[in-house]
């Protein structure tokens, strides 16, 4: 994106929200931070390292002699599980609730410090049972369930990175996840609620294990969840609660080096192989609990803190796992879907747990405006203080949405912006110190150095756009591609010397707040103007009729690309309507200008995502260019591309 082509400030966001008073007068993160860390950054990290109990401290912070291969903390030890859970017991909070967990069928259970130690005890010495040792990579392919969070402590208890695989995917994703990790052990349950019924997981778990490359998982340790038929292979295959269940519960962890893998994740990734995104132990645990710390100002004596994604994505290893539980917090998991058995779900656990900090995502608060404002209405939000979002751009809309309907005008939002590879969150406004805009996660937090650079790398001024590049490292960052160190040059630290590139498009606006546009494979050339899909989207969502959108930019002989937009209307709206569809193109050229005007608007029903809830624009590109259809095995819904095609002229 070159300057004089960017159309940097299409989009005008005038409205400001300053923090409540009440929050900043008690915020645990204050505007002194940005000055301390700016001072001396690795003194900061360096400081924030003590927030966890190391058998031996650190004496070293960064060691960057083979960038960008990073080490941090180097001659610390730790144990990531003692951090998480025994020692807040040793701290006389054994009583407190760590997880309330919420079954989709309305079970639900309380588990405290002292209960969680004793389980993740009992599961890391049926691990050991099982011959798994520090450096074993065990992989999990679970429902959201307490069980969940125990194993992945006991795995980290044991040193033995885990691969989480997302329970959605297929037998295939899994095999592929297995193989590539070369895993010991699998752990797996019957099936979890999903939509009112139970989904069985164990039998994706029996084919994968017959594919080539998996021949060395020994053991399958399966949770019961919902009791439902099982098919079994004698010997391999273990019932959780039995193996589980008749181990002592006390068991001493083992310190490990800083450096020591904690685990490897996948990230679905458009094209390509997979890439499994190692992460290790003392930087990652530090900055998840920093992060968690002052993004959310959790006070964990008060506190209830809800993050909704699944822990098959990095934001649920990170901020339901590992940084929650360092910081001692009480949390709310959730097994089910926002929709089952009602629409206003999500907002009955808020009232009934008294929720007062809650993380979800832009492709969730879209869905609740669709359903109707008057849903979360019917329930007592007033728990709530903070409310964070993340996984893509918020449209400055579904931004004030979240914060009139859920917020009550008043709970301070934090967009907060990382990725797999971060770690842990890198760009978010502070919610007792930061005035917010509608749509930016503003700026870098303390620690943390990251700008927008050109074509060519140079920083561009306040008001321009450009690529989002993280200029020096960060306690969480990976440390590689699992048995792909080259990838790992290629991927991030080839494009800009010495940088970061994160591949989102961003700009910085006239006070040097910078905004997502998206990443850029979806940023669009038309008539030599590049135009970010995201600010085409918002506009189109700022239209009291729009409840969601997509852009691509298709190939057009005239303008190299033209924006293509699909839409979904809001409840009465009607599709067929050709004057909306105009009104709709006009709203976007009154808002972003007239070079951003769509060429086309198709109304649908659905919009094409991938099970972490982002949209496939690369599907929409091969619909708008009348191509047949890439691969659709990420998609949560295949029948979703039918509908689309079927509507498009010369469909049959
Ligand atoms: C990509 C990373 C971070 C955990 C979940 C996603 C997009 C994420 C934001 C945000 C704008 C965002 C970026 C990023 N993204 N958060 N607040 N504003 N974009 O992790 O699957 O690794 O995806 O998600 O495009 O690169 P992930």
């Amino acid at each position: 994106m070159s300057n004089e082509s960017s159309l940097a400030n299409l989009l005008k966001e005038e409205r400001r929200f300053a923090p409540p008073a009440e929050l900043a007068a008690h915020a645990n993160v204050t505007a002194a931070a940005y000055e301390q860390a700016a001072s001396d950054r690795l003194a900061f990290w360096a400081e924030q390292a003590k927030r966890l109990s190391w058998q031996t401290p650190p004496t070293q912070t960064l060691d960057w002699s083979n960038a960008p291969f990073a080490k941090w903390f180097t001659d610390g030890k730790l144990n990531v599980a003692y951090n998480c859970v025994d020692r807040h017991v040793e701290n006389g909070l054994g009583d407190r609730v760590a997880l309330h967990f919420e079954g989709e069928p309305g079970d639900s259970r309380a588990i405290t410090y002292a209960e969680l130690q004793r389980e993740v005890s009992k599961a890391a010495n049926a691990l050991t049972e099982l011959g798994v040792a520090a450096g074993d990579r065990v992989a999990l392919y679970m429902p959201m369930i307490p069980e969940t969070v125990i194993a992945m402590l006991a795995c980290a208890r044991l040193g033995a990175p885990h691969s989480v695989v997302f329970g959605g995917f297929s037998a295939d994703a899994l095999a592929t996840r297995i193989q590539d990790a070369d895993a010991r052990v699998v752990i797996t349950a019957d099936g979890g609620y999903r939509r009112g019924k139970p989904s069985a997981l164990k039998p994706a778990v029996d084919e994968a294990l017959t594919r080539p490359g998996t021949e060395n998982v020994r053991n399958v340790l399966v949770v019961r969840r919902t009791g439902q038929d099982t098919a079994w292979t004698e010997g391999r295959d273990l019932w959780w609660d039995e193996t589980v269940g008749r181990q002592s519960d006390r068991h001493t962890p083992e310190a490990f080096d800083a450096e020591h893998p904690l685990f490897i994740l996948y990230t679905s990734g458009t094209t390509g192989k997979p890439k499994g995104i190692l992460h290790t132990t003392g930087g990652y645990l530090t900055q998840v609990a920093y992060t968690h710390h002052a993004v959310f100002d959790l006070k964990p004596e008060t506190d209830v803190y809800w993050c909704t994604a699944d822990v098959g994505w990095v934001t649920g290893h990170s901020y339901i796992t590992y940084g929650p539980l360092a910081n001692g917090a009480t949390e709310v998991l959730y097994e089910g879907t926002p929709d089952t058995p009602h629409q206003g779900r999500w907002w009955e656990i808020v009232q009934k747990y008294g929720v007062t900090i809650l993380y979800t995502a832009p492709t969730a608060i879209r869905a609740c405006m669709k359903w109707g404002d008057d849903i979360p209405a019917k329930f007592d939000l007033s728990s709530l203080r903070v409310l964070g979002s993340v996984g893509e751009p918020i449209n400055p809309e579904a931004w004030m949405w979240y914060r009139k309907h859920i917020g009550a005008d008043k709970a301070p939002i934090v967009d907060t912006w990382w990725q797999t590879e971060t770690g842990a969150m890198m760009l978010s406004p502070l919610p007792g110190v930061t005035t917010t805009k509608p749509g930016s996660a503003q700026r870098p937090l303390p620690g943390i150095a990251a700008t927008v650079v050109d074509d060519d790398g140079r920083e561009v001024p306040d008001g321009a756009g450009g690529y989002l590049v993280l200029t020096e490292p960060w306690p969480s960052m990976l440390r590689t591609i699992w048995g792909d160190d080259q990838r790992y040059l290629d991927t991030y630290w080839s494009r800009f010397e010495g940088k970061y590139f994160a591949g989102d498009g961003a700009k910085k606006d006239e006070d040097g707040d910078i905004w997502l546009l998206g990443r850029v494979d979806d940023v669009m050339l038309v008539s030599g103007h590049n135009i970010s899909t995201t600010e085409v989207e918002s506009a189109l969502v700022s239209h009291p009729k729009v409840a969601e959108a997509a852009v691509v930019g298709a190939t057009d002989p005239q303008t190299t690309q033209a924006i293509c937009a699909f839409v979904i209307l809001r409840g009465s709206a009607d599709a067929e309507d050709e004057s909306l569809v105009e009104e709709l193109r006009a709203h976007v050229a009154q808002h972003l200008g007239p070079i951003a005007k769509p060429k086309r608007i198709m109304p649908v029903a659905e919009l094409p995502k991938t099970r972490s809830g982002k949209i496939m624009r690369r599907l929409l590109r091969d619909v708008a260019e009348n191509r047949d259809l890439g691969d659709v095995s990420t998609l949560t819904d295949s029948s979703v591309m039918d509908l689309i095609q079927a509507k498009l002229p010369g469909a049959a």
